[in-house]
């Protein structure tokens, strides 16, 4: 019996907190409505991890709803995968240096690894330890599409560094990858849409610029959350990396996105309602930015209505109750909206998988581990 199976059946009221609740119902309707629209569209979804930290039972719901494969930032990550049994995983992120290419090989001579690359050095060293290790390794070249992070610039550079992959021994093109992330928050809908296609069109040109160089090109992986619908547009563009839609949070919501639901919260308890003067308003909560991130600023409360997030310490969170909907005493409950999904996910080692206020199961969130 696991730890956390005692939990399993308890009403929401009867958790200890802080807790993060992961609301099944919205996150299959998030699941669903992601499924439908890949249904119809000529790109296929590779869903990013990172939000979820690899957590198996949601990669896995990923998986059944039609992705192809798994995406994740970190090698650690990939390692999560593939002991859950998901072995198609594109690393869209550079693994340098030799001991986490040491790790990428050995993951590669029993799954079907990709990884991304941006420069010729790390090129030689991963087909140096392939051929060492007697694996062949899947590389994906990144291209720089206008987020300015990794990535070798569009065009003629791309080119050169693929045929460098291409003839490099132990390693496998398989194609391209960029990433719009400059198209995510700070602009607004109605660019957002021109700039991903300007952007995701970089790609595209350059997919064009390699196969007329004699090169197979058999994915291009693009997009996220904000722009999966116009990356998937566009011809050429094979798969896309969308990842926050899954669970979403209040900070994707406030941008659009009306298709996909907030499908988690922290549970909190009032640990105080201080007598000093000025404080007849002010409950706190056990929940502070060691409890939920404030990345995008402070929480709105889901429960009780009209109490308002103030302030955050870092074990702490201060409650305006003035307007709140019922009265806070000591030990009540406060549910919080997640903000930040994948930087509060991040805090915690379990999600509460809940269906009608009720535990339906305990999710543990791979190892803090998942870092490397
Ligand atoms: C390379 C890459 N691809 C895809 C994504 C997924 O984006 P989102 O979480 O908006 O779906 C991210 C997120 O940071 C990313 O860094």
């Amino acid at each position: 019996m696991g730890i956390h199976d005692y939990e399993v059946g308890l009403h929401k009221s009867e958790l200890d907190t802080p807790a993060l609740l992961l609301d099944l119902s919205v996150m299959e309707c998030n699941i669903r409505t992601m499924a439908s629209y890949f249904a119809g569209a000529p790109a296929v979804l590779r869903p990013h991890v990172k939000l979820h930290r690899a957590t198996p039972f949601l990669a896995h719901k990923q998986m059944q709803a039609g992705a192809i494969g798994l995406t994740c930032a970190k090698l650690s990550e990939a390692e999560s995968l593939a002991a859950s049994g998901i072995t198609d995983i594109l690393i869209a992120n550079e693994i340098v240096g030799a001991r986490k290419v040491e790790r990428l090989v050995s993951l590669a001579s029993y799954t079907d690894v990709m990884v991304a690359a941006d420069n010729p050095a790390n090129v030689a060293e991963l087909s140096a330890a392939a051929q060492a290790g007697g694996a062949t390794l899947r590389v994906l070249v990144e291209v720089n599409i206008g987020h300015n992070r990794c990535g070798v610039g569009p065009g003629e550079p791309a080119v050169a560094l693929s045929k460098m992959v291409f003839d490099a021994p132990g390693l496998k093109y398989m194609g391209l990858m960029g990433y719009d992330g400059h198209c995510t928050f700070g602009v607004s809908e109605a660019e957002r849409e021109a700039l991903s296609k300007q952007a995701n069109s970089l790609l595209v040109d350059t997919r064009r610029l390699v196969e007329t160089a004699g090169l197979p090109v058999e994915i291009v992986s693009a997009g996220g959350t904000f722009t999966y619908r116009y990356a998937a547009a566009i011809p050429g563009i094979t798969e896309i990396q969308a990842g926050t839609y899954l669970l979403m949070d209040t900070a994707f919501k406030e941008q659009g996105l009306d298709e996909f639901g907030c499908a988690l919260t922290v549970l909190s308890t009032v640990v105080s309602r201080p007598s000093w003067r000025g404080a007849e308003n002010l409950a706190v909560i056990d929940v502070g930015s060691k409890g939920m991130s404030t990345l995008y600023g402070l929480p709105e409360i889901s429960d009780p209505q009209g109490a308002r997030a103030i302030r955050f310490s870092q074990e702490h969170g201060r409650v305006d109750v003035e307007h709140a909907a019922r009265e806070l005493r000591i030990g009540e409950r406060v549910e919080l909206w997640v903000r930040d999904a994948n930087g509060t996910i991040n805090l915690f080692d379990k999600f509460y998988a809940m269906r009608d206020d009720v535990v339906e199961a305990v999710l543990d969130i791979p190892a803090l581990g998942n870092r490397t």
